[in-house]
């Protein structure tokens, strides 16, 4: 008989979940799940209500991304209505969701995954955490916690608020940039560059020491799909859906997000209420792509800043193309962050960022309408249905986390393949199965559209199901 080994409580990523791993009687491992438990019907909760309350609503899905679900929300909103947002009105956009892919990816990377690096991967989880980088590495530390306010306080200037900002409206935003606003932020521009290069060089000194995780860390090829503008560059806020293969070539691409459902189906396996969506020309499970910052900088033929492009061609030139390990999330989160930043710059200078029309209005125009946006950790979708009067009748998202649900689990069960043996766990085993999630970054409020976190916790159990090992940590 077999074991299963379970890890509840996975740590480190946004929010809780549970892994499963299935040995057999030599404690060789069988199987392995990573399972999301708890869901709460957000998208059943939404019918009945006024679309244009859609964009504050769907913020509420998340305390970690309420801004990806604003971006979304909002552009299935403009799709409803039928309009074209003013020109100044979608930088104003862009603005806040760089300014949120800054500091989201900022926690993921420092706060996050670093620890791991930093101390190694068998290090001891008493100092491996934010509190032992901060007594070991308090400059690089401080450096994470700048970056996060950073992209934070320019969220706070543009929304009024933090966290749920009702500034994004259908048809645009709800009031123009102040040229006072511009100047403090453009102020805070040289300070965080200087910090995202600083992390850059850390990760460098450490990157090289992780030759076993970079060879079982979701190392396996899959397709990768995320947003480009109609030249091919990177691009988070609107543009062409591509899907590539996994040298990069582009296998498929749409430019009008109502066509997402002829590409994009969603599968349902009994142990997770987190779906499996996949490339549907391919089918179920052949279809599997991964999404999120590594997935962005494949698809895309470059960033279109000088500094994140530089970047870029190392990480090109020592990976090629497109790295089929999930361990180079990392770096190319980092890329992102200095590719943010200086796009805020961009946007910032550019001389109509000030223009007061900042908004369209319009009544419903059509009863369907579909968003695209890109989060941090990667595609978002909206779909909303409404009736004559604009109350909404059904809904569907599709959530970032979901898109890599497929290649998360294939991961965990190609380092638990590596690295669990027998019928006891120990820490190493157990922080390099939560690692390669973390590596993801997954959100798994969002991936349930759940509120607050779920429990979670790691099992070893055997092909009759019964328990050898289980650990669980909050
Ligand atoms: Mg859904
Ligand atoms: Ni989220």
């Amino acid at each position: 008989m077999g074991k299963t080994i379970t890890i509840e409580g996975v740590t480190r990523i946004e929010g809780h979940a549970r892994i499963s791993i299935q040995v057999d009687d030599k404690g060789k491992v069988q199987d392995a799940q990573f399972h999301v438990t708890q869901f709460r019907g957000f998208e059943k909760f939404v019918e009945g209500r006024p679309y244009p309350e859609m964009p504050s609503v769907m913020a509420r899905i998340c305390g970690i991304c309420p801004v990806s679900h604003l971006m979304a929300s909002a552009k299935a909103c403009d799709d409803l209505m039928a309009v074209e947002v003013p020109e100044t009105g979608v930088k104003l956009r862009k603005l806040m969701n760089l300014a949120q892919l800054v500091q989201s990816h900022a926690l993921s990377f420092f706060h996050l995954s670093s620890p791991d690096l930093i101390f190694g991967m068998d290090g001891d989880p008493k100092l491996r955490n934010i509190f032992g980088l901060i007594n070991k590495r308090p400059e690089f530390a401080k450096d994470g916690v700048l970056l996060r306010k950073f992209g934070q306080e320019i969220i706070a200037l543009l929304g009024g608020k933090k966290i749920h900002p009702a500034w994004v409206v259908p048809g645009g935003v709800s009031a123009p940039l102040t040229a006072e606003k511009r100047e403090t932020i453009l102020a805070s521009i040289p300070d965080a560059l200087a910090r995202a290069q600083r992390g850059l060089e850390s990760f460098h000194e450490v990157a090289e020491k992780f030759p076993q995780e970079e060879e079982v860390f979701a190392n396996f090829p899959t397709m990768f799909a995320g947003l480009v503008t109609p030249s091919g560059g990177l691009e988070h806020y609107d543009g062409t859906m591509r899907f590539v293969d996994e040298n990069a070539k582009t296998v498929a691409e749409f430019s009008n997000p109502k066509f997402y459902s002829d590409f994009i189906g969603e599968a349902v396996e009994n142990f997770s209420y987190l779906k499996f969506p996949y490339f549907k020309p391919k089918g179920y499970p052949e279809g599997i792509y991964r999404v999120g910052p590594l997935a962005r900088l494949v698809v895309a033929e470059r960033c279109g800043t000088p500094l994140a492009d530089q970047e870029l061609a190392s990480f090109r030139a020592k990976l090629g193309r497109a790295p089929q390990s999930s361990f180079h999330y990392h770096w190319a989160r980092l890329i992102e962050i200095l590719y943010g930043i200086e796009t805020i710059k961009k946007l910032l200078e550019d001389p109509n960022i000030l223009d007061t029309r900042v908004r369209s209005r319009a009544r419903p125009n059509r009863l369907e309408g579909v968003g695209i946006s890109e989060a941090p950790r990667g595609t978002l979708i909206h779909h909303y249905k409404i009736d004559d009067n604009g109350q909404m009748r059904w809904a569907n998202l599709i959530i970032a986390t979901g898109h890599n649900n497929l290649a998360m689990n294939r991961g965990v069960r190609q380092v638990a393949e590596r690295f669990v043996n027998g019928h006891r766990l120990n820490e190493g085993m157990l922080n390099r199965v939560e690692a390669v999630i973390r590596c993801f970054d997954p959100c798994l409020s969002c991936s349930t559209h759940a509120l607050g976190q779920m429990p979670m916790h790691i099992e070893l159990r055997g092909p009759g199901g019964e328990l050898f090992d289980e650990l669980r940590r909050s």
